[in-house]
């Protein structure tokens, strides 16, 4: 914003809240995804060897302007791919719908997600397989698969393994672990969708 300011009013970069919770800063700051109002020039520079701090675009998206990428070409697809919603089930309670605490609390991890799209950037799967679904939007199915007032959690999940870019196209690079500001490790949301996959009696029961 400085440079945009004193040097270049034409650097293209997106930011809102800058604190770290509208998600839209995502860029590259010496080869790392990260949100540049999160990150202090000081730590960025420290780094890199010679202290210089390089601001790139976000990876796997393609580039508008800039540091701006098209988030809708990519990650928003790749969100709205899941059904990021819950489904009720039939018919709606007449009161509210009491969850058990350890439900909601087994989900809260996925719900710290702000959508920055740091987690794409990175992902070695995608770069690979751009087709794959996705760390942020395989984290975001879990939030629902794991909530227990969805109506097609089974669904879901069946749709998601045998998807070949689905569930099973992760290759445990850990990169969105790294990547991601707001400690949803994604990979671990795979993991734990993997596993109900593999156990959960659903998908051999019900098929
Ligand atoms: Fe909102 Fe950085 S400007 S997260």
């Amino acid at each position: 914003l400085q440079a945009k300011d004193r040097e270049d009013g034409s650097i293209g970069i997106r930011c809102s809240c800058r604190a770290a919770i509208c998600g839209s800063c995502g860029v590259r700051i010496n080869g790392r995804p990260m949100l540049a109002c999160h990150t202090h020039l000081d730590e960025a520079a420290e780094r890199s060897s010679d202290g210089t701090i390089q601001v790139e675009p976000m990876g796997n998206m393609p580039v508008i302007k800039d540091l701006i990428v098209d988030m809708d070409a990519v990650h928003w697809k790749k969100i709205q791919r899941v059904t990021p919603w819950l489904i009720n089930k039939e018919p709606n309670p007449e009161r509210e719908y009491p969850v058990p605490a350890y439900n909601m609390v087994d989900v809260t991890q996925t719900m710290a997600c702000i959508q920055c799209g740091a987690c794409v950037s990175d992902c070695l799967s995608m770069e690979v397989d751009p087709l794959f679904v996705g760390p942020a939007a395989l984290a975001k199915a879990y939030r629902f698969v794991g909530d227990p007032r969805d109506a097609q959690q089974f669904e879901r999940l069946k749709d998601l393994a045998e998807d070949p870019h689905g569930l099973y196209d992760c290759t445990h690079c850990f990169k969105c672990i790294e990547a991601c500001p707001k400690g949803v490790a994604p990979m671990s949301q795979i993991m734990r969708l993997r596993r109900r996959a593999g156990n959960d009696h659903h998908l051999k029961d019900r098929n």
